[in-house]
């Protein structure tokens, strides 16, 4: 459910018009709802109530800092992947011990800074990276805390680029190599393993994936105990899918439910990092039609918004809802819809019935509060776009248009 919604036949953002919103603040314009951002987050984290448990926001789906705040408002920790991103994190002022690092790639100073903000834990996805953090927390003369992220080679049946839990996947350790290095954890004087993490991949529309993993979890938490190994933390990352389209993702309650039957009686914490779920439907990308255009096989809708902006689409071939701003009833016809770039994969729809637009109109473009501005680039040197924050009848700006200027501001 979210805030986006028609009402006298025009779309309003919470209590706002869109259309209003699009000339005050130009377009490609990102909308956010703050209700809808606050209500995703109450479902999720209270979807676990029965257990003890730790939500930890996904900072890749939107990292903008006023969303990253609002989120930490609410209690919650963050999934981070970058020193960029924990720089955003603590600067949102997320406690640090609600902050996960996920990711293949970490660098010694990346691991440093972590260190040094005293961050819950680690998530080490090889043997190498495992080393080099225990070496840099002895260096410093600090303890860092770690769980290791199991590959469970399950499949998660989603797009095969945000599949990240089956055996070819470069995340992650399969299970034999997941416990010898929970033994040279053991070793190493400057690592405590504290968890077991796992992620198997995103927009994931079941929960049958995420209760085959965990079942894989469980008993592998089991040898680590007949090991000596008391782990508090089970992360099960994100993945839990929305709808764009017509899919029927579990909702977080029925979620919660399913993990609370396996995990009721372990005295673990539970950590999840859901981005999407929370974020996705909280967001909308506006644009305006620069023109239309009827060739012999096709008819163009050209808008202001590009592959650049929001390039889910172009990149996975994803589904995004477009409408118009201002409903107006005409007849329907086949159209792509397409952004100003020199590439023919720059779309945001194609074969798509939209009812007829004119240059001028402004169009919505739904579910991009996640992985759309995140994903956005420079390409074609357009300034990224504005966003924005609608909370009631509030704007707050989140983050101001790009100018031409700051395009070449670190060039020479
Ligand atoms: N935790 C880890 C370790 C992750 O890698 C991800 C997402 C998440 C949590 C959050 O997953 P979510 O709840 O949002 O599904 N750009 C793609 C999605 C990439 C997801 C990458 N990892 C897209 O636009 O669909």
């Amino acid at each position: 459910m979210h805030f986006f919604t028609l009402k006298d036949g025009e779309l309003h953002a919470e209590d706002l018009k869109v259309a209003d919103l699009a000339k005050e603040y130009g377009t490609p314009l990102y909308v956010y709802s703050a209700a809808t951002l606050r209500r995703h987050f109450k479902a999720y984290d209270s979807a676990f109530t029965s257990l003890r448990h730790m939500t930890c926001y996904s900072v890749k789906a939107n990292s903008n800092l006023s969303v990253l705040k609002l989120l930490a408002e609410m209690g919650a920790g963050m999934d981070i992947v970058s020193g960029g991103e924990l720089h955003r994190a603590l600067a949102a002022g997320v406690d640090p011990q609600k902050i996960v690092y996920s990711g293949v790639g970490k660098r010694t100073a990346e691991i440093r800074e972590a260190l040094e903000a005293n961050i819950l834990m680690f998530n080490v996805e090889s043997q190498q990276e495992l080393e080099r953090i225990g070496s840099v927390a002895q260096e410093m003369g600090k303890t860092a805390r770690i769980s290791v992220r199991i590959n469970p080679d399950v499949d998660p049946k989603t797009h095969p680029y945000i599949s990240t839990g089956m055996k070819k996947n470069k995340f992650g350790l399969d299970l034999e190599t997941s416990l010898a290095t929970y033994r040279r954890a053991k070793e190493l004087p400057a690592v405590e393993a504290v968890g077991i993490d796992c992620h198997i991949g995103s927009q994931l529309t079941t929960v049958e994936p995420f209760l085959e993993a965990l079942e894989k979890i469980l008993s592998f938490y089991q040898q680590l105990c007949d090991m000596g190994l008391c782990i508090e933390y089970i992360d099960l990352g994100g993945g839990l899918g929305i709808t764009y389209d017509e899919e029927e993702p579990p909702h977080p309650a029925e979620f919660g439910e399913a993990l609370a039957k396996r995990l009721a009686d372990l005295p673990i914490t539970l950590i999840l990092e859901p981005g999407r779920s929370i974020a996705g439907n909280a967001g909308i990308l506006v644009t305006e039609v620069v023109y239309t255009k009827q060739t012999p096989s096709k008819h163009f809708v050209i808008v202001d918004a590009a592959m650049n902006d929001l390039v889910r689409p172009s990149l996975y071939g994803s589904f995004h809802r477009i409408a118009e701003v201002a409903p107006a009833g005409r007849p329907e016809e086949d159209v792509d819809v397409v952004g100003p770039i020199c590439e023919s994969g720059d779309f945001l729809a194609r074969d798509r019935q939209l009812p007829r637009v004119e240059s001028g109109e402004f169009l919505a473009c739904f579910s991009a509060g996640a992985y759309g501005f995140t994903m956005s680039s420079n390409y074609n040197s357009r300034p990224r776009a504005c966003e924005i924050i609608v909370d009631g009848e509030n704007v707050t700006v989140a983050r101001r248009r790009e100018t031409y200027d700051d395009l070449t501001a670190l060039e020479r």
